[in-house]
């Protein structure tokens, strides 16, 4: 089997990388990342030299370089690639509908000219737009994108489907909740707040902080990704969460009291346009349909999380320098 994995070099892509390379190292994965900001080789450090890894820095919207690497027998393509953070499309919105829509496009086309056997995107539940206090995003909840972030992924959706109708390619669809774990970059909220609590900066917490997010330890994604693979049905989507609804606060004070570091670090700054209230994932087809469960609680969870940052502490400091300080400052320069 081998498995054409991009965006292998970012923060779910590398721990998939690193689950499957465990799980079945007998799979051959070419590894393709252009290498962005959010793309760290350190991540994939401990696979070096697995014979059966390759990297190759490589931009999905390279039309040539994706027929190559696709046409050299590739079995399954796991499409991770993508811009990935609400806020920089919100500065920046046209780098999102590059990769996140015409990156799709191209590696469909090449899919479909090989005939891989399947094309798994990896897609997110902001597709769905914002909850109010009650029920849950399903599969058939309706696409209502409210950021350039998540309009550009349900694009690139809309066109995996497209391929899939029009064309008959074997694809299928994840949708998962917000992720986090090892190696996330720190422009998102976890590792960001534990990265600004261990050097007593203040904690920017967007408008009244009760907004909600449904939280899994990426772990869990990638076992579901690995039974999506196998025993997933070509044409359909499938949620993936773990029932872990939290407030911003909750998460905020949660890092603070186990860094042992005080509440008033926390400042609540101007709110995010366009900000989703409330995200919570119904993931009863994937459990019962391929019989996926989580394995971390949110407690065990986040204290794992923070242990990694504490414990590799120069993964993350080598990041903030440079082009970082400079999002930040632009960020939230004037929240702050
Ligand atoms: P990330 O930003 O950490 O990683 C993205 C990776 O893609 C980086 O390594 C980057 O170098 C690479 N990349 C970007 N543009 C590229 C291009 N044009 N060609 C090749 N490589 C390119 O993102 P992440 O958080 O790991 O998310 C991975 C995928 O999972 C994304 O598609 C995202 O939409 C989806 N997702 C993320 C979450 C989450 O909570 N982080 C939840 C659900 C779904
Ligand atoms: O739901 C899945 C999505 O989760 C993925 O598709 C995205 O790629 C991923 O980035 C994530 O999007 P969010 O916008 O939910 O994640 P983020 O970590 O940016 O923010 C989480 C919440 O925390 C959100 O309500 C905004 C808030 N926040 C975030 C930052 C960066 C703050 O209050 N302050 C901050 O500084």
């Amino acid at each position: 089997m081998k498995l054409l994995v991009t965006g292998g070099a970012g923060f779910i892509g590398s721990n998939f990388v690193l689950y499957m390379l465990k799980q079945h190292p007998e799979y051959k994965m070419v590894n393709v990342d252009a290498l962005t900001y959010a793309g760290n080789l350190e991540n994939l450090k401990s696979v070096e030299c697995h014979p059966n890894h390759t990297f190759v820095k490589a931009d999905i919207t390279d039309t040539k370089a994706m027929d190559e690497l696709i046409g050299q027998d590739v079995d399954i393509v796991v499409n991770f690639a993508a811009e990935s953070h609400v806020d920089r499309s919100i500065l920046e919105p046209d780098i999102f509908v590059k990769t996140n829509v015409l990156g799709t496009q191209v590696l469909l086309d090449a899919a479909k000219k090989h005939g891989v056997k399947k094309f798994v995107q990896v897609s997110t539940d902001e597709v769905y737009g914002t909850l109010g206090e009650t029920g849950l995003f399903t599969e058939e909840t309706p696409l209502a994108p409210n950021s350039p972030y998540s309009a550009s992924k349900a694009g690139g959706d809309l066109l995996v489907r497209a391929y899939h109708e029009t064309f008959g390619l074997p694809v299928i669809i994840t949708r998962c909740s917000n992720n986090y774990g090892p190696y996330q970059f720190p422009e998102k909220l976890i590792p960001l707040m534990i990265s600004k609590a261990l050097s007593d900066a203040p904690l920017p917490v967007y408008g009244d902080g009760l907004n909600i997010r449904d939280w899994l330890y990426v772990e869990d994604h990638c076992s579901a990704i690995d039974l999506v693979i196998h025993q997933g049905r070509d044409g359909e989507v499938y949620n993936i969460g773990g029932n872990n609804e939290r407030t911003n606060l909750h998460i905020v004070r949660t890092i603070l009291e186990q860094l042992g570091k005080p509440e008033s670090l926390i400042k609540h700054v101007e709110d995010r346009p366009g900000h989703d209230r409330r995200y919570g994932i119904d993931p009863t087809k994937t459990m019962k349909e391929l019989g996926w469960k989580p394995k971390h609680s949110f407690e065990s969870g986040i204290k794992e999380t923070i242990r990694w940052y504490l414990d590799n502490k120069e993964w993350w400091t080598q990041i903030q320098t440079g082009a970082y300080q400079e999002y930040y400052a632009k960020q939230y320069g004037n929240r702050l």
